[in-house]
């Protein structure tokens, strides 16, 4: 096959795992041989009677895993979607390369197509045939065998639906569909931009429950989202990009040390004299907008020391908790800019806090 010069980068060794996201990101071999690897791509759109749009700005990355899911994670506009199109060579880089199993997606993308399912923009389907005829079309098409068909159909949980036509189909389902035909191929890379935009709560459970299982199944999954609070919950790694820029790339648990790992939040009377105590007992602890709010950056576990050295100086706490370090912490920490508001008024996500997002900036 044309792409057997690239063997190695490409071997994608499918396994089940089982456990968290943690466990099978400690789990997943090959670490250091991504899927993916982008090497200062740069997208600029011009623009009339203004400077060029810079959509992605010089961005280097190496990512993609068998067993994983990577979090291309960012607020709107910061960049994922032109990436992903870079990535599966659907535009052209102004600059700079992307590479995916050793072929460049610019020059070479097909070579390697069939190892690569996506879903970007709107899933395009025939809207009055069912989701068994619009993957059978699909299926033929792509010269796939039928049978793959009720695999897929499975996989992604429209089984008892199949026979509906697609215009009768929640967004959900219509979103679930499309990662079916993403996955006709059995991919070794499927690819997913926003797949939870737009769907509510129990949708995008659901929907992260689809994507864990993709990655489960041995597949490496690359999902953007500018739902950091959604995507905390599936991703092993995660990209934070903004302004079409690098901001930071990890493991989940990296990137959420950058929220200065979990805090504590303490309330006292005397904030202002509680703060100045802590700092000569060498801890740092920074106000809320709540005046008599503070946060702690201190280990949590060690929580009964904050108690002594203000009870020792005579200021007593009348309330403290840990706080979890998120990310939407640590992108608030990260790039100083609150994330968009979720979409789904069901939920309640932590408020950005820019007060705290300054203290934790100065902290180690
Ligand atoms: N075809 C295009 N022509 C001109 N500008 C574009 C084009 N596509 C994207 N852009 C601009 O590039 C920047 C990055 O857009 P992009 O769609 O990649 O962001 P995104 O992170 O996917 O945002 P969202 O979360 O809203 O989907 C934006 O400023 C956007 O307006
Ligand atoms: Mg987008």
């Amino acid at each position: 096959m044309a792409e057997d010069g690239h063997a190695g980068q490409g071997a994608v060794h499918r396994h089940r795992f089982t456990g968290t996201n943690q466990t099978a990101a400690a789990s997943t071999p090959d670490r250091a041989d991504p899927i993916i690897e982008l090497r200062q791509l740069r997208k600029t759109y011009r623009r009339r009677g203004a400077a060029d749009l810079v959509a992605v700005d010089d961005l280097t990355l190496r990512l993609g895993h068998a067993g994983t899911v990577h979090g291309l994670l960012g607020p709107n506009g910061s960049g994922k979607t032109t990436t992903i199109r870079c990535l599966l060579g659907l535009i052209r880089p102004t600059r700079g390369t992307a590479t995916v199993f050793g072929a460049d997606a610019s020059r070479e993308f097909h070579r390697v197509a069939h190892r690569v399912g996506a879903l970007v923009e709107n899933p395009k389907m025939f809207p009055n045939f069912s989701a068994r005829k619009n993957l059978s079309l699909l299926a033929r098409l792509g010269g796939i065998a039928q049978s793959e068909v009720d695999r897929v159909l499975d996989v992604v949980g429209l089984a008892g639906r199949e026979h509906d036509s697609f215009a009768a189909y929640s967004l959900g389902m219509k979103q679930r569909l499309a990662i079916a035909a993403a996955l006709l191929k059995d991919p070794d890379l499927l690819v997913l931009d926003e797949p939870a935009s737009g769907l509510d709560p129990a949708g995008i459970a659901e929907m992260r429950r689809l994507i864990r299982q993709i990655a489960d199944d041995g597949r490496a999954v690359i999902v953007s989202s500018h739902q950091l609070v959604e995507m905390e919950q599936v991703c092993d790694d995660v990209t934070i990009i903004n302004g079409g820029r690098l901001v930071e790339t990890g493991s989940l648990n990296q990137i959420q040390n950058f929220a200065g790992s979990d805090r504590l939040l303490a309330t006292i009377d005397d904030r202002e004299a509680a703060i100045s105590v802590l700092a000569g007992a060498g801890i740092m602890a920074h106000p809320r907008p709540d005046p008599q709010e503070m946060v702690v950056d201190f280990d949590v576990g060690r929580s009964a020391d904050v108690n002594r050295v203000l009870a020792e100086n005579g200021l007593y706490l009348s309330g403290l908790r840990s706080e979890r370090a998120t990310l939407e912490s640590a992108f608030l920490n990260l790039t100083e800019e609150p994330p968009p508001p979720e979409p789904n008024p069901g939920r309640t996500p932590a408020q950005p806090d820019p007060e705290r997002a300054r203290a934790t900036r100065s902290g180690p």
